[in-house]
């Protein structure tokens, strides 16, 4: 009998319609539009109004998605909600989202992974749909990146934007769907990126605001180089660890965090940009966002089509990395 695996049968996205140019940090930074687009790839990013969550921006994506699939949100049976800026401690944006939604027979959960936050929680769901005990896993990816931008850093703000994107897993009994998948954390790399404000470990105080604990931390450098060398490491894994050749693959998904980035894993990994689906010139950084984001403009705008093979790699803040091999 073929193993049960887990298909994605919709996908949808969202960003929030204001649109910030390269021009904007012009204004205040020792900065320029060439700069921040030749060394980073990004022209413009979209920014939540105040007010404006992460499960807001989800909500919006998976009622794009439910729609196309043609199903109520009923139907759902768990959610898995890819952030690290959900919209409190707790609940959890799952329990905001499956509320907003009107998801009332999922149970879900938020997974906190950084960049890595959409590559997990797909793993999580399609997991939950192979072992058999659900049947329509919402997979979401979304974050608010201004919750965490010093606007004054200028190594850092330029880099993100807000957004959200999700897709629907559901069972299959065909040789579909997550074909395998590889994931790694580091902890010895958080000192390279993180927020330390917050948490149980310095918690909101004057103190906090006053040192700057809010916002993130980020020596690029040292993550720029990490995330080339694991990100095309483990994707070539995954690859050939399932008897592909990396000419097989017809389309790469990477976390979008840098076009240099995306460019040296895709070089490393022999595959020319017709295969690399590339949205960061548009929204920048989205953090958990990004490969949802990009799956759905991939399907929408035919890049992307029924038995392709697929490859989803990210690495962020952990350091996580981590990479999925589909059969679309
Ligand atoms: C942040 C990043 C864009 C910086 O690009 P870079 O080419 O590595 O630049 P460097 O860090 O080497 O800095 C070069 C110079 O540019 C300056 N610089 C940084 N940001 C700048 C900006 N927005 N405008 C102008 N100059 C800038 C730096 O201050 C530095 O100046 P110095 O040499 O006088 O100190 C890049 O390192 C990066 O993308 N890192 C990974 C980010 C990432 O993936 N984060 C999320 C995890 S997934």
């Amino acid at each position: 009998m073929e193993k049960r695996r887990a298909v994605v049968t919709a996908t949808g996205s969202y960003f929030p319609p204001k649109i910030v140019p390269n021009s904007f940090f012009e204004g205040y930074l020792d900065t320029n539009d060439e700069w921040i687009r030749t060394r980073t790839g990004i022209s413009e990013r979209h920014y939540v109004e105040k007010g404006v969550a992460s499960s807001d921006l989800a909500v919006e994506a998976c009622k794009r998605l439910l729609k196309k699939r043609g199903i109520g949100p009923e139907e759902i049976d768990g959610i898995v909600f890819g952030t690290v800026t959900p919209d409190m401690m707790y609940p959890s944006s799952a329990c905001l989202l499956q509320d907003k939604l009107g998801a009332t027979n999922a149970y879900g959960f938020d997974l906190s992974a950084g960049c890595c936050g959409f590559v997990f929680s797909y793993t999580t769901g399609a997991m939950m749909v192979e072992s058999g005990r659900y049947d329509k896993v919402l997979v979401v990816g979304a974050d608010v990146c201004t919750t965490f931008l010093d606007m004054n850093d200028r190594n850092t703000c330029i880099l993100f934007g807000d957004g959200a994107g999700a897709v629907l897993l559901e069972p299959s009994g065909k040789d579909e769907g997550m074909l395998d998948t590889i994931q790694h954390v580091d902890g010895s790399g958080g000192k390279f990126l993180y927020m330390a404000g917050g948490g149980s470990l310095n918690p909101t105080s004057a103190e906090t605001v006053e040192q700057n604990l809010h916002t993130v931390h980020q020596e690029g450098r040292e993550v720029f180089k990490h995330a080339i060398m694991k990100m095309a490491d483990v994707a070539v894994e995954v690859v050939e660890k399932n008897g592909f050749s990396l000419e097989d693959v017809d389309l790469f998904v990477p976390h979008q965090a840098n076009i240099r980035i995306i460019e040296s894993v895709a070089k490393r990994m022999k595959l020319p940009k017709e295969k690399v689906i590339i949205n960061i010139d548009k929204f920048g950084n989205t953090t958990a966002a990004t490969i949802p984001s990009c799956l759905d403009q991939a399907v929408e705008t035919g890049r992307l089509k029924k038995g392709d093979l697929v490859v989803i790699a990210s690495f962020g803040a952990g350091f996580t990395w981590g990479s999925a091999l589909i059969r679309w």
